[in-house]
Protein backbone atom coordinates (compact mmCIF):
# COMPACT_ATOMS: atom_id res chain seq x y z
CA UNK A 1 0.00 0.00 0.00
CA UNK A 2 1.49 2.86 -0.79
CA UNK A 3 1.70 6.02 1.59
CA UNK A 4 -0.29 9.16 1.81
CA UNK A 5 1.14 11.65 2.99
CA UNK A 6 0.52 15.71 3.72
CA UNK A 7 3.07 17.75 2.93
CA UNK A 8 3.54 21.41 4.82
CA UNK A 9 5.56 23.82 2.87
CA UNK A 10 6.08 26.76 4.11
CA UNK A 11 7.98 28.79 1.42
CA UNK A 12 9.56 31.47 2.56
CA UNK A 13 7.95 32.84 5.28
CA UNK A 14 7.70 32.55 9.46
CA UNK A 15 9.84 33.55 11.99
CA UNK A 16 11.86 30.99 13.80
CA UNK A 17 9.87 32.06 16.63
CA UNK A 18 6.37 31.42 14.57
CA UNK A 19 7.97 28.20 13.33
CA UNK A 20 8.21 26.59 16.53
CA UNK A 21 4.99 28.06 17.88
CA UNK A 22 3.18 25.70 14.78
CA UNK A 23 5.09 23.40 14.80
CA UNK A 24 3.92 22.66 18.73
CA UNK A 25 0.73 23.96 17.78
CA UNK A 26 0.38 20.69 15.38
CA UNK A 27 1.94 18.43 17.38
CA UNK A 28 -0.47 19.13 20.33
CA UNK A 29 -3.53 18.85 17.70
CA UNK A 30 -4.19 15.29 18.36
CA UNK A 31 -3.41 13.98 15.15
CA UNK A 32 -4.39 10.51 14.06
CA UNK A 33 -1.81 8.97 12.54
CA UNK A 34 -2.88 5.30 11.14
CA UNK A 35 0.02 2.77 9.95
CA UNK A 36 0.91 4.45 6.49
CA UNK A 37 -0.20 8.35 6.72
CA UNK A 38 2.82 10.96 7.13
CA UNK A 39 3.06 14.44 7.98
CA UNK A 40 5.92 15.87 6.34
CA UNK A 41 7.21 19.71 7.61
CA UNK A 42 9.18 21.30 4.88
CA UNK A 43 10.59 24.63 7.25
CA UNK A 44 12.89 27.15 5.54
CA UNK A 45 16.43 26.10 5.64
CA UNK A 46 17.88 28.06 8.87
CA UNK A 47 15.01 26.00 11.05
CA UNK A 48 15.71 22.53 10.17
CA UNK A 49 17.67 21.44 12.81
CA UNK A 50 14.82 22.99 15.43
CA UNK A 51 11.70 21.41 13.16
CA UNK A 52 14.02 18.23 13.17
CA UNK A 53 14.52 18.56 17.27
CA UNK A 54 10.75 19.45 17.60
CA UNK A 55 9.42 16.26 15.82
CA UNK A 56 11.76 13.59 16.73
CA UNK A 57 10.41 10.46 18.59
CA UNK A 58 7.24 11.93 17.07
CA UNK A 59 5.45 8.99 15.24
CA UNK A 60 4.22 9.81 11.49
CA UNK A 61 6.72 13.21 11.40
CA UNK A 62 9.03 13.78 9.02
CA UNK A 63 11.37 16.65 7.76
CA UNK A 64 11.57 18.09 4.33
CA UNK A 65 13.90 20.93 2.97
CA UNK A 66 12.08 23.24 0.37
CA UNK A 67 15.14 22.39 -2.49
CA UNK A 68 19.35 20.65 -2.44
CA UNK A 69 21.65 21.97 -5.37
CA UNK A 70 22.82 20.40 -8.13
CA UNK A 71 26.03 19.49 -7.20
CA UNK A 72 27.59 17.34 -4.83
CA UNK A 73 29.91 20.34 -2.63
CA UNK A 74 32.54 23.15 -3.27
CA UNK A 75 32.83 26.99 -3.95
CA UNK A 76 28.92 27.62 -4.46
CA UNK A 77 28.43 30.30 -2.23
CA UNK A 78 24.53 30.61 -0.43
CA UNK A 79 23.73 26.65 -2.05
CA UNK A 80 22.99 23.95 0.49
CA UNK A 81 24.09 20.26 -0.35
CA UNK A 82 21.73 16.94 -0.49
CA UNK A 83 24.31 15.83 2.03
CA UNK A 84 24.03 18.90 4.33
CA UNK A 85 20.11 18.34 4.52
CA UNK A 86 20.51 14.46 5.12
CA UNK A 87 23.49 15.49 7.97
CA UNK A 88 20.69 17.88 9.99
CA UNK A 89 18.22 14.96 9.81
CA UNK A 90 15.86 15.91 6.49
CA UNK A 91 14.09 12.91 5.65
CA UNK A 92 12.80 14.63 2.27
CA UNK A 93 13.57 17.18 0.14
CA UNK A 94 10.66 19.34 -1.97
CA UNK A 95 12.53 19.56 -6.11
CA UNK A 96 11.61 21.43 -8.70
CA UNK A 97 8.76 23.58 -6.88
CA UNK A 98 7.29 25.60 -10.06
CA UNK A 99 8.39 28.62 -7.91
CA UNK A 100 11.93 27.27 -8.38
CA UNK A 101 11.75 26.37 -11.89
CA UNK A 102 10.52 29.78 -12.50
CA UNK A 103 12.47 32.36 -10.20
CA UNK A 104 15.51 29.95 -10.40
CA UNK A 105 15.40 28.94 -13.77
CA UNK A 106 15.59 25.21 -12.61
CA UNK A 107 15.39 23.25 -15.93
CA UNK A 108 14.30 19.33 -16.34
CA UNK A 109 17.77 18.67 -16.64
CA UNK A 110 19.25 20.46 -13.40
CA UNK A 111 16.54 19.07 -11.50
CA UNK A 112 17.58 15.56 -12.92
CA UNK A 113 21.54 15.99 -11.37
CA UNK A 114 19.07 17.43 -7.82
CA UNK A 115 16.98 14.00 -7.72
CA UNK A 116 20.40 11.57 -8.00
CA UNK A 117 21.94 13.67 -5.12
CA UNK A 118 19.13 13.43 -3.20
CA UNK A 119 18.75 10.09 -3.63
CA UNK A 120 22.35 8.94 -3.40
CA UNK A 121 22.33 11.06 0.43
CA UNK A 122 19.09 8.99 1.27
CA UNK A 123 16.66 11.67 1.04
CA UNK A 124 13.39 11.26 -0.51
CA UNK A 125 12.68 13.75 -3.64
CA UNK A 126 9.14 15.42 -3.57
CA UNK A 127 9.28 15.92 -7.27
CA UNK A 128 6.63 18.64 -8.12
CA UNK A 129 5.25 19.25 -11.74
CA UNK A 130 2.74 20.54 -13.40
CA UNK A 131 1.54 22.95 -15.79
CA UNK A 132 1.25 27.07 -16.37
CA UNK A 133 -2.27 28.42 -17.49
CA UNK A 134 -1.92 28.72 -20.98
CA UNK A 135 -1.00 25.09 -21.15
CA UNK A 136 -3.94 24.20 -19.50
CA UNK A 137 -5.88 26.28 -21.21
CA UNK A 138 -4.68 24.69 -24.61
CA UNK A 139 -5.58 21.50 -23.02
CA UNK A 140 -1.66 20.06 -23.91
CA UNK A 141 -1.23 19.41 -20.18
CA UNK A 142 -1.00 15.94 -20.06
CA UNK A 143 1.69 15.98 -22.87
CA UNK A 144 3.90 19.22 -21.00
CA UNK A 145 3.79 16.71 -17.41
CA UNK A 146 4.94 13.65 -19.49
CA UNK A 147 7.77 15.77 -20.38
CA UNK A 148 8.68 17.01 -16.62
CA UNK A 149 8.31 13.09 -15.83
CA UNK A 150 10.51 12.47 -18.59
CA UNK A 151 13.11 14.55 -18.17
CA UNK A 152 13.90 14.32 -14.43
CA UNK A 153 13.37 11.18 -13.35
CA UNK A 154 13.02 8.47 -16.04
CA UNK A 155 17.00 7.57 -16.12
CA UNK A 156 16.24 5.97 -12.60
CA UNK A 157 15.66 2.25 -12.11
CA UNK A 158 12.66 1.36 -10.64
CA UNK A 159 14.07 1.07 -7.28
CA UNK A 160 14.59 4.29 -6.67
CA UNK A 161 11.92 5.90 -8.91
CA UNK A 162 9.73 4.19 -5.75
CA UNK A 163 11.64 5.93 -3.34
CA UNK A 164 10.23 9.17 -5.16
CA UNK A 165 6.94 11.08 -4.08
CA UNK A 166 5.21 12.65 -6.60
CA UNK A 167 3.58 16.69 -6.41
CA UNK A 168 1.06 17.64 -8.83
CA UNK A 169 1.04 20.86 -8.58
CA UNK A 170 -0.70 22.93 -11.86
CA UNK A 171 0.42 26.47 -11.53
CA UNK A 172 -2.25 28.23 -11.93
CA UNK A 173 -3.94 26.91 -8.37
CA UNK A 174 -0.93 27.91 -6.56
CA UNK A 175 -1.70 30.46 -4.33
CA UNK A 176 -4.40 31.64 -6.23
CA UNK A 177 -7.49 30.39 -4.29
CA UNK A 178 -8.32 28.84 -7.82
CA UNK A 179 -7.96 24.51 -7.07
CA UNK A 180 -8.13 22.03 -9.75
CA UNK A 181 -11.38 20.28 -9.11
CA UNK A 182 -11.59 16.58 -8.09
CA UNK A 183 -11.68 15.04 -11.32
CA UNK A 184 -9.16 17.72 -12.89
CA UNK A 185 -6.99 16.32 -10.11
CA UNK A 186 -8.21 12.44 -10.45
CA UNK A 187 -7.71 12.74 -14.11
CA UNK A 188 -3.76 14.09 -13.91
CA UNK A 189 -3.10 11.54 -10.83
CA UNK A 190 -4.32 8.87 -12.71
CA UNK A 191 -2.50 10.37 -15.93
CA UNK A 192 0.79 10.48 -14.09
CA UNK A 193 0.53 7.16 -12.53
CA UNK A 194 -0.23 5.35 -16.70
CA UNK A 195 2.81 6.94 -17.50
CA UNK A 196 4.63 5.58 -14.10
CA UNK A 197 3.03 2.14 -15.35
CA UNK A 198 4.18 2.44 -18.90
CA UNK A 199 7.49 2.97 -18.52
CA UNK A 200 8.07 0.92 -14.78
CA UNK A 201 5.12 -1.35 -14.60
CA UNK A 202 1.98 -0.98 -12.80
CA UNK A 203 3.32 -2.82 -9.52
CA UNK A 204 5.99 0.19 -9.57
CA UNK A 205 3.51 3.25 -10.43
CA UNK A 206 1.22 1.45 -7.50
CA UNK A 207 3.72 2.31 -5.16
CA UNK A 208 4.10 5.68 -6.17
CA UNK A 209 2.36 8.59 -3.79
CA UNK A 210 1.21 11.26 -6.34
CA UNK A 211 0.33 14.10 -3.79
CA UNK A 212 -2.11 17.45 -5.09
CA UNK A 213 -1.05 20.83 -4.09
CA UNK A 214 -2.38 24.43 -5.66
CA UNK A 215 -4.90 26.05 -2.69
CA UNK A 216 -5.49 22.69 -0.96
CA UNK A 217 -8.11 24.22 2.20
CA UNK A 218 -9.81 22.22 4.67
CA UNK A 219 -12.76 23.23 2.58
CA UNK A 220 -11.40 21.19 -0.52
CA UNK A 221 -8.98 18.55 0.90
CA UNK A 222 -11.87 15.90 1.65
CA UNK A 223 -13.31 15.77 -1.87
CA UNK A 224 -9.39 15.76 -3.76
CA UNK A 225 -8.24 13.33 -0.83
CA UNK A 226 -11.09 10.68 -1.74
CA UNK A 227 -9.66 10.53 -5.21
CA UNK A 228 -8.23 7.22 -5.92
CA UNK A 229 -5.69 8.37 -7.06
CA UNK A 230 -4.74 11.77 -4.95
CA UNK A 231 -2.32 10.24 -2.07
CA UNK A 232 -2.11 13.65 0.11
CA UNK A 233 -1.25 17.16 -0.55
CA UNK A 234 1.10 19.42 -0.23
CA UNK A 235 -0.22 22.67 1.14
CA UNK A 236 1.61 26.05 0.97
CA UNK A 237 -0.83 28.69 2.48
CA UNK A 238 -3.23 26.83 4.56
CA UNK A 239 -0.17 24.99 6.12
CA UNK A 240 1.04 28.15 7.65
CA UNK A 241 -2.21 27.97 10.14
CA UNK A 242 -1.52 24.68 12.66
CA UNK A 243 -6.01 24.65 12.53
CA UNK A 244 -5.98 24.67 9.01
CA UNK A 245 -3.37 22.24 8.23
CA UNK A 246 -4.24 20.03 10.97
CA UNK A 247 -7.35 19.62 9.37
CA UNK A 248 -6.18 18.70 5.74
CA UNK A 249 -3.93 16.11 7.70
CA UNK A 250 -6.98 14.34 9.04
CA UNK A 251 -9.13 14.89 5.72
CA UNK A 252 -8.45 11.29 4.57
P1 LIG B 1 -0.81 27.02 -1.94
O1 LIG B 1 -1.38 25.90 -1.08
O2 LIG B 1 -0.53 28.26 -1.17
O3 LIG B 1 -1.62 27.24 -3.17
O4 LIG B 1 0.63 26.49 -2.42
C1 LIG B 1 0.74 25.24 -2.98
C2 LIG B 1 2.17 24.95 -3.13
O5 LIG B 1 2.85 25.55 -3.94
C3 LIG B 1 2.76 23.93 -2.25
O6 LIG B 1 4.05 23.61 -2.65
Amino acid sequence: MRKKIVAANWKMNLTLEQGEQLVNDLLGAGLQLPEGREVVIAPPFPYLLKVKQLISNKPGFFLAAQNCYSEKSGAYTGEVSAEMLRSVGADFVILGHSERREYFSESNAQLAKKIDLALANGLKPIFCCGEPLEVRKAETQNAYVAKQLAESLYHLDAAALKQVVIAYEPIWAIGTGLTASAQQAQDMHAFIRAELAAKYGDAVAQDITILYGGSAKPGNAKELFACPDVDGGLIGGASLVAADFAAIVQSF
